[in-house]
Order: C-alpha cells, then sequence, then structure tokens
C-alpha cells in the first residue's frame, strides 16, 4: 500500500466586515449589475482593526487543528502561501506558529500569489512522502483589501480577505494526494503585480502617485491566460491519473471569476454540482480562495470520502498548478 497525504482537518477564518456590491457603488463608479454580470461577486469580506493576516490565519488553523485532533504541538511544519504577509519580516508562518504554541514546527511564508495553497501542499506531499509521520499545517491567508485601490473600479472590487487551513498526513491507503503539478511563466510578470512594495522600488511621491504600492492589473490579459492555464493544468492532472472529465466528483478551482469557473466546467464537461463555487460570497481572496472552498465543501458535507477532487490555481506571476486527491 502506498502513503499517501491525507488532509485530515480543514479550518477556515473571515473577517467580521462585510462589503457589498452596493457599498460599492457608493464608493467608486461601478455598478452592482456590471459586478454580478462581469465576475459573479455580490460581497466580500473586509479585515477590521486587529484582523491582521496572521490573526486570520491562526484562527482558521486553529479550527483546522480541532478537526484533525491533533495538537499545534504536534505538528512539524506551517507553510502560509501569501502575498499580503503582516510585514516583510517576520514571516506570517512564524506568527502563526507562536500563536498556536507550535514549538516544534519549523515555519515558512509561500510567495506564489493565487496558487500559494496549492503550491504549499505541493511541498507538503512532497515532505510527507520522505517521511509519513510529519504533520503539516498547509495555510492560505489574505489582507488584499490593504493592497487595493479603492479608487481604481478595475480591481478594488474583485478581491477581499480571509483565510484558510489544512493539516496534512501521512497514510496508508488510497486514498489522498494523487499528482501535483506546477508551473510558472515570469516574462508574463508585469500583467498583474505590486510593484513598489518590495526592495526594487523605492516610495517616493511619484511612485504613490502612480499607484504602484496597489495591485495593478491588465484584466483582459489576465483573464485570457487564466483561461487557457487552468484548462491545461486540469487536463495535465487528468492525464497524469488516467482520468476524463467523467472521473472528477468535485472541482475547487481559484475563485477569480465567475466566467473562468463556467468555462471551465463546459471544457471539462462537468455538471453544476461538480463545481464549486463560492466566489459570490467571498470575492477573489488569492492564496485563499481554495482552503476556504476546500473548508466549505467538507463541512457541508459536498466532499465525502472516496471522492476524486481536482483543485486548481492561477495567479501572479504567473503562477499556476494543480493538486488531484482522493478524499
Ligand atoms: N464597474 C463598472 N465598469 C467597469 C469596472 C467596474 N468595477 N471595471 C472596469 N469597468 C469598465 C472598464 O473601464 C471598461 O470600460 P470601457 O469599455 O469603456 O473601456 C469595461 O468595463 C470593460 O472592462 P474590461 O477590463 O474589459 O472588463 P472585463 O470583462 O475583462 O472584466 C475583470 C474585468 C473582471 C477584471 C476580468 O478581466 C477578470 O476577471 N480578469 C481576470 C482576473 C483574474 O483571473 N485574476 C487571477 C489572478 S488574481 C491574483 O493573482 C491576485
Amino acid at each position: 500500500m502506498p502513503v499517501r497525504s491525507v488532509i485530515i482537518g480543514t479550518g477556515a477564518k473571515l473577517p467580521s466586515q462585510v462589503l457589498t456590491n452596493k457599498d460599492l457603488e457608493r464608493m467608486v463608479d461601478t455598478s452592482d449589475e456590471w459586478i454580478r454580470t462581469r465576475t459573479g461577486i455580490h460581497q466580500r469580506y473586509i479585515a477590521g482593526e486587529g484582523e491582521t493576516n496572521s490573526y486570520l490565519a491562526a484562527e482558521a488553523s486553529k479550527e483546522a487543528l480541532e478537526m484533525a485532533g491533533i495538537r499545534a504541538r504536534d505538528l512539524d511544519l506551517i507553510i502560509v502561501g501569501t502575498m499580503s504577509p503582516d510585514m516583510p519580516m517576520p514571516s506570517v508562518a512564524c506568527l502563526v506558529q507562536r500563536e498556536l504554541g507550535a514549538e516544534k514546527a519549523g515555519a515558512f511564508d509561500l510567495s506564489a500569489t493565487c496558487s500559494g495553497f496549492l503550491y504549499g501542499l505541493s511541498i507538503a506531499d512532497k515532505f510527507i512522502k520522505d517521511n509519513q509521520r510529519l504533520k503539516i499545517l498547509v495555510v492560505g491567508s489574505e489582507v488584499l483589501s490593504r493592497r487595493v485601490n479603492w479608487k481604481d473600479r478595475g480591481t478594488c472590487v474583485l478581491f477581499g480577505d480571509g483565510a484558510g487551513a489544512a493539516v496534512v498526513a501521512g497514510e496508508k491507503g488510497d486514498r489522498g494526494i494523487l499528482s501535483t503539478h506546477l508551473h510558472a511563466d515570469g516574462t508574463l510578470w508585469e500583467l498583474l503585480t505590486i510593484k513598489a512594495l518590495g526592495t526594487a522600488v523605492p516610495l517616493t511621491p511619484e511612485v504613490l502617485e502612480k499607484g504602484w504600492q496597489y495591485i495593478q492589473m491588465q484584466g483582459r490579459d489576465v483573464f485570457r491566460h487564466a483561461v487557457r492555464a487552468l484548462e491545461a493544468v486540469a487536463w495535465e492532472a487528468l492525464e497524469a491519473n488516467g482520468f476524463t472529465g467523467e472521473d472528477v466528483d468535485l472541482l475547487i478551482s481559484h475563485q477569480a471569476n465567475m466566467r473562468i469557473l463556467e468555462h471551465m466546467r463546459e471544457r471539462l464537461g462537468l455538471s453544476r454540482e461538480k463545481v464549486f463555487i463560492n466566489i459570490h460570497k467571498y470575492g477573489n481572496t488569492s492564496a485563499a480562495s481554495i482552503p476556504i472552498a476546500l473548508d466549505e465543501a467538507n463541512r457541508s458535507g459536498i466532499l465525502t470520502p472516496g471522492m476524486n477532487l481536482l483543485m486548481v490555481a492561477f495567479g501572479g506571476g504567473f503562477t499556476w498548478g494543480s493538486v488531484a486527491m482522493r478524499w
């Protein structure tokens, strides 16, 4: 019997404030109708004071640990996918480690934008294949509301805050991760950026004026690449496992745009019930979107043992990837 990486607990945490499309109508030149029809988003959650990235990540992690039935001090590794950490140093993962009291665990952040959770899950899978006794916490957590220009209607309507977490452990048997595939194309980096919060560009008045401290996106181009890459990586995962679209019981894709999800559904030949959708409630929460969806599907009983689950993500960088697993 092979040892596989199994998700033994999931959790999620959303901030307390909801921002609806109607609220946005009062902030920028947009409409509820435009946002719904172009994106599928009805509302998103926005972090308030004290609801930091590490706070959301730690709360989601506590839920995941509780479901897994393991203590924080039994964790060996904490990986946090994020592009909106509390601060450049220390990592969100270290702050989560402290909050949980996971004294034995190594901890690091992973920068792969919206693909961060799947990149993290792939790394956890490799560690567990190396040592099946390891217990690894993988988190996707974002506070993108602090990285959004609230005057730019092309981006501010899209994003939301939140965190999701999963505890991964080794198990002999049929269930668990079947395949992982990671991809990137750095040549297209300029289509989706936050140019000025690293060390390359100083925060001068001119730079602030250009809005380089915020997410800037060539939406139409990103859309085109996202559709293509997500479909390709889904087929790659299916082929690697000898599957066809019919073998997929549930698709959890990064929740970036309802039209992208619908395109995937059609191309893979999936019925509506097989594509998990929660973008209407949360918007695009980047690295948090897949683990939040996973936790919802898990807790609501949509995911049941033995199901073939396909997860796919795409984000800035560009990065994209898939994880196929038997639940
Ligand atoms: N309200 C009203 N009108 C708007 C808004 C808005 N919020 N935003 C843009 N518009 C206008 C534009 O100005 C434009 O007007 P014009 O024709 O007069 O110039 C018109 O609507 C169409 O704009 P487009 O950008 O072409 O609209 P599109 O249909 O492409 O939808 C969107 C934009 C929703 C951003 C889409 O392109 C998209 O979802 N892109 C992909 C996003 C994605 O997948 N991101 C994944 C990674 S995210 C990450 O890594 C952090």
